[in-house]
């Protein structure tokens, strides 16, 4: 039987954290094991607010070195840049005509923004662009044209899915037949969220995040920044209400757990201790990641060559599905 298939961009807008690790790139590596997989570069979603050639050349770069960096493979997934594929927005403009104005002014991100203004006392649409209002048309052909199953995304993608699903059904129903397959968003929820060097949520916009690819000396200036209380050397401490054993937590093995609870709850332990231990997983795990990291983005030609392959294989399945799609709706 045919595997299903996974889709999921990233935006291009700098370097992955270990948040993003956890909460993206790994869960979608596991997916790759069981699907058939379409990762992709989400270039001209990042357009809408990155205007420097150079930049988006080189963040773009970034993404691709990571997914590879990370273990995916690109003779089994389909990892290419949004941008090669020109069925994309062919079908773009096809659903624009199926999706309404009124649907795009209750997106999240578009509303955010029209708030932000309104406080700021400034015209409600000042900043906003068409490639922001429509984003998540854009997003949904990214998904619909290779006939997704599953797209697995963080929660603040959970409308856009919604929405996709809606343009979807009603172009579904005007055409009386599955001219689009209806996904499923996967959205990873067990493991709450990756805590940051101040406790909260590890995210760029609090900018507590602890980045990935962190030479070992950085990353362990890093570590020992993160805010502990005032507790002494000799007093049993919490590991379930601490930021640095919540980090341990997401890189030891079972066992490795249980020793340190043992330590933080016997005493005697002090937090530049915990966090040395933090520091030494971490960085035996991700050592190697970093170093074929550094390969890569080092060898830009053999990143165009699998983006290259990538984009042929997508435009290979889109074009087929674009040509179905004009049949269909008597274009052609
Ligand atoms: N909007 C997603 C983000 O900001 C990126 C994205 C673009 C995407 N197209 C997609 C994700 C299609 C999943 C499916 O993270």
């Amino acid at each position: 039987m045919a595997k299903k298939i996974a889709l999921t961009g990233i935006k291009p807008t700098g370097l992955p954290h270990i948040g993003n690790y956890f909460g993206m790139y790994k869960p979608a590596l596991e997916l790759a094991k069981d699907f058939d997989t379409r990762y992709f570069i989400a270039d001209y979603h990042a357009l809408n607010s990155l205007k420097d050639p150079k930049l988006v050349k080189e963040l773009s770069y970034e993404v691709a070195a990571t997914w590879l960096a990370m273990g995916l493979d690109p003779k089994d997934s389909i990892l290419y840049k949004q941008s090669a594929v020109q069925g994309t927005f062919e079908l773009t403009t096809f659903l624009m005509a199926f999706t309404s104005k009124g649907l795009m002014n209750r997106a999240h991100s578009y509303k955010a923004k029209v708030q932000d203004n309104k406080e700021l006392n400034k015209d409600p649409d000042d900043g906003v662009n068409m490639g922001l209002f429509t984003y998540p048309v854009l997003m949904a052909a990214d998904i619909l044209q290779f006939d997704s199953d599953v797209v697995p995304v963080g929660k603040d993608q959970a409308q856009h899915l919604e929405m996709a699903v809606d343009i979807a059904q009603s172009i579904n129903h005007n055409y009386k037949q599955e001219l689009l397959k209806i996904p499923q968003a996967f959205i990873k929820e067990s493991t709450g969220y990756v805590t940051g060097l101040d406790g909260r949520k590890m995210s760029k916009s609090y900018n507590n995040t602890i980045p990935l690819f962190l030479p070992s000396k950085k990353l362990r200036k890093l570590i020992m920044k993160i805010v502990t209380n005032s507790q002494s050397v000799e007093e049993p401490k919490d590991p379930d209400t601490c930021s640095i054993f919540s980090l341990y937590k997401l890189f030891a093995s079972k066992d490795q757990q249980l020793e340190l609870r043992k330590k933080y709850l016997a005493g005697g332990m002090g937090w530049g201790h915990a966090k040395q231990y933090l520091f030494e997983i971490m960085d035996e795990t991700l050592a190697p990641i970093r170093e074929k990291y550094t390969e890569l983005i080092n060898d830009k030609s053999y990143i165009d060559d699998v983006l290259k392959d990538g984009a042929d294989r997508a435009n290979e399945i889109v074009s087929r599905k674009m040509d179905f799609i004009r049949k269909a709706i008597g274009l052609a």
